[in-house]
């Protein structure tokens, strides 16, 4: 990667002047590259030479003429100019045989380019919505969000692991076990929606006012279901299977699959040892008929085991920690939930650490804020919950509106059409919550969403749709050979500029777990192409080498667009 590249030579620069100029006092092993917003001051710039002024006491300015010198004491074709300006800065300007090279790179690696081969292995834990309850928005996030960092590692080299840890344990059945059992007739058992399951759950908590025994029923058919009653396991049984039919409209809608989904009852059985192991280690200890971990100073106590012997969410996520750690080995354990699980993995990683499992900074909590509609809050009417999957029908039915009238698909099927608006406007959800950093709050507003002309993933589809209808024009042979000699106008220069930065965006999407930094770079090469083919023809260019340079942009753009909204999990028509 270029950037790499620019770090080692001047990496090396600077030890052979260290020799040289007597710099004896440094020990640096890394350069900072920075990629100036304005073009003037290049491509990548470094400012190592201020922190080895200070280090030396000498004029930075100094310093970095000298480290400049010495780079083009070894010249390279990947720049055209590097220059030193005050107060001591060097920056890297890119040649256009580099640019061109890149270009011709993506032609040639197609949807490989910008990949990366590290071999690691990840698990990432996504979506996990609960039974018995809705489809919530925050698991909407938590699918987009989780599956785009999956797509992103996975694009990187390493081998992902997708886990949906379904919330399908817990007290909470003891109560819906009770509320079925009282509430429901045994012949509409089967008929049973996660609606009615929701209301059920309303009601038990609604009737414990006038009937506070059904609490101590509810605890007792919850430690029935942890023994392995038969009647407990089949009323559970069923909760699940409606909840999972309805799980998986959504998914199908939203075109995810995740690789497994042991769910929280997998652990089930799995608990008491890692309980046993906690107070033998000495981190958890026994506290009136509980068993808690106290983080002394540090965060707030933990219960483990309850004083009715029950489990929790806590010890669940320790024992699918285990779980995991033995059976892939991971180099890094992610998870995706709402900010205010925060406290709850802090408190996790914490015990994991304290146990010696792994470490720490092997586990990583990524946070989604919440949405909010353009007015505040994201609710209809007060203590109605959002259907999701009526969003995203509707979001659908909004897309083909859109489109409706568009030229390019008038000749299609109705088929035809119907996939192409759920291809836009299921990708238009998912672009609105990923082009924002993820801990931020997402403002749900149709127009936003469904803007052909902002940023938006109808945008960003619809490029790409033009690029491949300027390319579908053509016959024309893109020997990039034939234009070695080309001259750049500014348009196409800033856009070649704009192409070769394509790895790095993914490498720091990848370690910042951030698709957002994809959406941003994916947005601004749009705007480009879309400005540079308002001012320059592809296909009447004025000379065929402008022309196969044009079209050569073109496919990488189309390619660069594809990929990346690929690793957002979006879907890219060929018309639109
Ligand atoms: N089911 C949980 C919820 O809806 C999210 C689970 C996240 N994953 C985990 N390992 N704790 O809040």
């Amino acid at each position: 990667m270029i950037k790499d590249k620019i770090s080692q030579i001047t990496l090396e620069a600077i030890q052979s002047c260290q020799k040289q100029e007597n710099w004896s006092a440094l020990n640096i092993s890394e350069i900072k590259i920075e990629s100036p917003k304005d073009k003037k001051h290049g491509d990548y710039a470094v400012s190592i030479a201020l922190e080895i002024g200070k280090m030396l006491k000498k004029n930075p300015l100094k310093i970095s003429e000298i480290i400049k010198n010495k780079i083009l004491e070894e010249p390279s074709i990947l720049f055209n100019k590097i220059e030193v300006v005050s107060p001591g800065f060097i920056n890297f300007f890119l040649a256009k045989d580099y640019l061109i090279s890149e270009l011709s790179k993506v032609l040639k690696e197609k949807d490989k380019y910008g990949a990366g081969n590290t071999k690691k292995t990840i698990v990432i834990d996504y979506s996990a919505p609960n039974i018995a309850k809705p489809f919530g928005i925050g698991h909407l996030r938590s699918t987009i969000i989780g599956q785009s960092i999956y797509n992103l590692y996975k694009f990187f080299g390493f081998k992902c692991i997708g886990d949906n840890h379904l919330g399908d344990w817990g007290t909470q059945f003891g109560k819906m076990i009770v509320a079925i059992k009282k509430w429901v007739k045994q012949d509409n058992f089967n008929d049973l929606t996660v609606n009615d399951l929701e209301k059920l759950y309303i009601r038990f908590h609604q009737e414990i006012e006038n009937h506070p025994e059904i609490e101590e029923e509810a605890r007792l058919w919850f430690k029935k279901l942890e023994n392995g009653d038969k009647e407990a396991k089949d009323i559970w049984q069923i909760c699940v299977n409606v909840s999972l039919k309805e799980f998986n409209k959504i998914y199908d809608l939203l075109g995810i699959k995740i690789d497994y989904a042991f769910g929280e009852s997998f652990y089930e059985g799995k608990m008491m040892s890692i309980v046993q192991e906690a107070i033998d280690k000495k981190i958890a200890i026994k506290s009136q008929g509980a068993v808690i971990i106290d983080y002394p100073d540090k965060l707030p106590t933990v219960i483990i085991l309850k004083s009715d012997g029950a489990t929790n969410y806590f010890t669940r996520d320790l024992a699918a920690i285990k779980y995991r750690l033995k059976k892939w080995k991971p180099d890094l354990i992610v998870y995706e939930t709402g900010a205010e699980q925060t406290l709850h993995f802090k408190q996790l990683f914490e015990a994991v650490e304290l146990l010696k499992w792994t470490s720490k900074d092997k586990l990583v909590h990524i946070s989604h804020g919440l949405y909010r509609s353009r007015t505040g809050k994201f609710s209809t009417r007060k203590g109605q919950t959002i259907h999701l999957e009526e969003i995203l029908i509707e979001a659908i039915k909004r897309a083909k509106q859109m489109i409706e009238n568009s030229e390019a698909i008038k000749n299609l099927s109705n088929q035809e059409k119907e996939e192409i608006a759920k291809i836009v406007g299921i990708g238009a959800v998912k672009y609105n919550d990923l082009s924002q950093h993820h801990s931020r709050d997402i403002i749900f507003d149709w127009d936003k969403i469904l803007n052909l002309k902002g940023n938006s993933g109808p945008y960003l589809q619809y490029t790409h749709a033009r690029c491949i209808s300027i390319l579908r024009k053509t016959k024309t042979k893109l020997d990039l050979k034939k234009i070695k000699n080309i001259k750049l106008n500014s348009e196409e220069e800033d856009i070649l500029r704009d192409i070769s930065r394509f790895p790095e965006i993914v490498r720091e999407a990848v370690q910042k777990f951030s698709p957002n930094l994809i959406c941003s770079f994916i947005f601004d090469l749009s705007q480009r192409y879309n400005l540079f083919y308002q001012f320059h023809p592809v296909i009447k260019a004025e000379t065929e080498e402008s022309k196969i340079l044009r079209l050569a942009i073109t496919t990488a753009v189309a390619q660069i667009l594809k990929n990346s909204l690929a690793l957002l999990g979006i879907d890219t028509p060929n018309k639109m």
